[in-house]
């Protein structure tokens, strides 16, 4: 059976990753099938387990708890719709995904790398055939994602300092990883970014 593309869009808040989803499903949907989806979330008991971690207080959870959270829900998601939506050769676009996890948890919350590696192992997440980073300063960023999530703020509400590091790993991820990576910006008009997405397809898939 054909197998299909796996996609991730990755950056901090407010920086257009779910407009540029929504771009790249028109644009590419008279090639493959387009599965949208997000984490965290993408299947209804990953959806249950985003609520408990994007509302309330900041402090809720620590970020072991929010990574063991976000590995639930992550096979959930996996196991219901990524995995068997690539079986049958869809394109699978992904608004976050393990890269979140090392830039939030890990960079700015502290967790150690070798939990979320060892995460990553025991859920069996495989890796993207590309990460499109849009990369934006944190500070535009924040203030566009407030008007547009009511309720899911917890990690808005986390301050500059942590939404400096977000961005400060994703940029080292990709230059750690360029092959599957490609840091795009996000400062542009939301067509400049589509048109730069597409270019990193058609270049790289
Ligand atoms: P969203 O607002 O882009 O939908 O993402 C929801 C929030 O969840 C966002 O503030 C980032 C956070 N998050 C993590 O902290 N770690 C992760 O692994 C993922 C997927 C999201």
């Amino acid at each position: 059976m054909a197998q299909g593309r796996f996609i991730t869009l990755e950056g901090g808040e407010g920086v257009g990753k779910s407009t540029l989803a929504r771009g790249l499903q028109a644009a590419l949907s008279a090639r493959a099938e387009i599965v949208l989806t997000r984490e965290p979330g993408g299947a209804p008991g990953a959806d249950a387990i985003r609520a408990l971690l994007v509302q309330g207080d900041s402090n809720r959870w620590s970020a072991m708890e929010e990574a063991l959270l976000l590995a639930a829900a992550r096979l959930n998601h996996l196991t219901q719709t990524i995995k068997p939506a690539l079986a049958r050769g869809a394109w699978v676009i992904c608004d976050r995904y393990y890269d979140s996890t090392r830039a939030y948890q890990v960079a700015a919350g502290g967790l150690d790398a070798a939990t979320l590696n060892a995460l990553n192992t025991m859920i069996q997440a495989p890796a993207p055939d590309l990460t499109l980073v849009l990369d934006l300063d944190p500070t535009a960023g924040v203030d566009r994602s407030r008007g547009a999530s009511v309720g899911e703020d917890r990690f808005e509400k986390k301050g500059a300092d942590f939404h400096a590091r977000v961005r400060a790993e994703f940029l080292a991820i990709a230059e750690r990883e360029p092959r599957r990576c490609a840091v795009l910006d996000a400062s542009q008009p939301a067509d400049a970014v589509l048109a730069s997405a597409l270019r990193e397809i058609e270049a790289r898939l």
